[in-house]
């Protein structure tokens, strides 16, 4: 099993050395890989073509060899299509491009006025040129514009193209690699019909997993060895119309639009029946919240915010896995369908990315802050043994709280060590703004943070089947993006409910490690709760400590130690002096009765993960 894994990757790693996808809109301002189609400096520029579809504003072949700035007759004998001929809306037309490499992306330049009526990037890049350009690229290419992209300005319009590197043409054949846009209704089996072309060819090409998911408003490359020939007997394409579902395969379309709307139909009654079935399981739950008797009593804790809970047989002691039917999350067959895929990165890029894996880069140990096709990137090395099952975990989340993986690298020749990339946060991890002098976080940022980091916590242990324990929770793999808002970094390799045994020396666990994980190793939700209350004292007192203890001593007065007067001077004592005054006291004392009970010495003692939501989410 192992063995015929790392085939499949030694595969990946040589043979599909092609181009990523990238299903994002055309108007997402993310980059990924895929945004921009990389080359080497081993790729030379080619001639190869892309595919325009005609349009209200670009009806004739003329208005389009205007848009392109070439000469009309080169896309009549190309196009069959006479110079005066008004082109049905969707018609594709052939258009050939000069591609070139140019600071490590392909591009074919040109060139666009801009006319009266467009007046932003996404409107030129995702209308004038149907997503044949990502409208970040079109803006980064256009920074002096940003500001004022006024009727008249001249903007460089990098498409995307590609051309085939030589070892790849000489030994597959393929001369051209043709840029395609996918509209409304297309998938990846059409491409292939209407370029006479294996499907295995396409998806390869696109490092596309088998039967993807494409979406509207993104393109694909479709490797072709000879010049183009369009199909267009293949049932027709209907013209681009707003609203972007993702489109799956509909098999055989004799009667496409018919089978299109019986499909649509079909989603809708699934989808409700689901909702309702969704909403039942929601009241039974919360029947049974209501029934059982709750051990966390917190007079905030009243609030029946329930956001994805599953009822819990009984109190955990120790690892019990739970059985999915108990289990109030979609199940994880009906994300089948979303694709997800990785990219493949070599060592060397990653080493140029992180030059040569510089102190400088280094964000924690064994992590690295890289740029990779100039997008900032985590760099995680690992043990080749354990990316597999960071990369599984991963296949299966999806969460605004968790920080996403990208791509793999499995290193040079020998596999000892391989590397993940990940996004990187652009405001890099909480430690540093907790320890650092200038910029303290406001309180707000501090209860938002807190919330955030339940919500990617709460995901791990309740919507993945089994239930994904974290063990590694601290203040260093908790990450703040540009808005403030926090995610969560799943990177070691740990075990799952039930697997335990792998953890004997805690010395080398990166998390704040609960008392009963020290005596027996015990991996439960309850451990991840107790570093989750340590961080949390983190974000209330700014200090660090790194086995809870002080932090223990320090709210001592909390468990009634003090006066009640007393009680409040000793949290502000206790609260971070950089928040100044700034923060509701109320809620103050809030979050760290909180921290206090998931810090609590017997797990039992400690709260659910649903219960801390229900208390934070009063607060942000
Ligand atoms: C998607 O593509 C259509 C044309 O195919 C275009 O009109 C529309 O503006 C695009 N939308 C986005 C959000 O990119
Ligand atoms: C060109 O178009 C005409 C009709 O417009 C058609 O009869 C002819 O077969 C086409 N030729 C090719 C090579 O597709
Ligand atoms: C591509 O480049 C060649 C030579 O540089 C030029 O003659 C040709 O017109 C260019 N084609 C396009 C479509 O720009
Ligand atoms: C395309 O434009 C870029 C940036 O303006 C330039 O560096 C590159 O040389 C151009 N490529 C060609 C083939 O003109
Ligand atoms: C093609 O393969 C040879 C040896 O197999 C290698 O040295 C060369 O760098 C490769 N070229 C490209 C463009 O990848």
């Amino acid at each position: 099993m192992f063995f015929l894994w790392f085939l499949t990757c030694v595969c990946i790693g040589s043979v599909c050395a092609q181009q990523s996808y990238d299903g994002t809109l055309c108007s997402s301002d993310a980059n990924y890989p895929g945004t921009r189609y990389t080359c080497n400096s081993l790729q030379k520029s080619c001639q190869t073509f892309l595919v325009y579809r005609a349009n209200e504003q670009f009806q004739t072949v003329s208005d389009i060899s205007s848009l392109f700035s070439m000469d009309p007759d080169e896309l009549l004998t190309l196009n069959n299509v006479t110079s005066s001929q008004i082109l049905k809306p969707g018609r594709e037309v052939l258009v050939p491009i000069n591609c070139s490499c140019s600071d490590k992306f392909f591009r074919a330049n040109f060139s666009f006025i801009v006319p009266l009526g467009s007046t932003t990037f996404t409107e030129i890049a995702c209308g004038v040129f149907e997503g044949l350009v990502k409208s970040v690229t079109l803006a980064d290419e256009n920074l002096p514009l940003q500001n004022n992209l006024n009727v008249g300005s001249m903007l460089h319009v990098p498409l995307r193209c590609a051309c085939p590197d030589d070892n790849f043409s000489s030994s597959s054949g393929v001369k051209y690699l043709v840029t395609y846009p996918f509209v409304e209704g297309d998938d990846t089996d059409k491409i292939s019909k209407k370029f006479s072309i294996p499907l295995d060819d396409l998806w390869e090409a696109n490092h596309l997993d088998p039967n993807p998911t494409v979406y509207p408003n993104t393109t694909v490359l479709v490797p072709l060895k000879g010049e183009p020939v369009l199909n267009f007997n293949i049932p027709d394409i209907q013209p681009p119309t707003p609203g972007f579902l993702p489109t799956r395969s509909v098999e055989q379309g004799t009667k496409p639009k018919q089978l299109e709307k019986l499909y649509i139909a079909g989603s809708v009654i699934g989808f409700s029946l689901l909702l309702v079935t969704l909403l039942a399981l929601g009241l039974y739950v919360k029947a049974l919240n209501k029934w059982k008797a709750e051990h966390f009593q917190s007079s905030m804790a009243r609030n029946s915010l329930t956001p994805c809970s599953s009822p819990r047989s009984s109190q955990l002691s120790g690892p019990t896995p739970r059985s999915s039917t108990t289990n109030s999350c979609l199940s994880p067959d009906l994300l089948v369908g979303i694709k997800y895929s990785l990219c493949n990165y070599s060592a060397e890029e990653l080493r140029r990315a992180t030059k040569d894996f510089s102190q400088d880069a280094q964000i924690i140990d064994y992590v690295y802050k890289g740029l990779l096709e100039n997008i900032e990137v985590m760099i995680k090395q690992m043990r080749f043994e354990d990316t597999r099952q960071i990369i599984d975990v991963h296949s299966k989340i999806n969460h605004v709280n968790i920080v996403k993986l990208l791509g793999v690298s499995y290193g040079e020749n020998d596999f000892s060590w391989s590397y993940l990339v990940f996004e990187f946060p652009t405001n890099g991890c909480l430690r540093d703004y907790l320890s650092s002098s200038s910029n303290p976080l406001r309180w707000r940022q501090r209860t938002q943070i807190a919330f955030d980091m339940a919500m990617g916590i709460h995901y791990l242990h309740y919507c993945m089947v089994p239930p994904y324990i974290h063990m590694r929770i601290n203040s260093r793999n908790i990450f703040l993006m540009s808005n403030w808002r926090a995610k969560l970094a799943v990177f070691e390799s740990i075990s799952a409910v039930g697997s335990s045994k792998e953890i004997e020396t805690m010395s080398n666990i990166g998390g704040w490690v609960a008392p009963e994980h020290l005596l027996n190793g015990l991996a439960s939700e309850k451990a991840d709760i107790f570093a989750f209350g340590v961080v949390m004292l983190e974000l209330i007192s700014g200090k660090e400590d790194l086995d809870g203890k002080l932090f223990k001593e320090s709210i001592g007065f909390l468990g009634g130690s003090a006066t009640e007067g007393g009680c409040f001077e000793q949290l502000k004592i206790f609260l971070d002096p950089r928040l100044k005054d700034d923060y509701p006291l109320a809620e103050a004392l809030c979050l760290a009765v909180l921290a206090k009970a998931c810090v609590e010495d017997d797990p039992m003692h400690r709260p659910s993960m649903d219960d801390i939501i229900k208390v934070l989410a009063r607060m942000v």
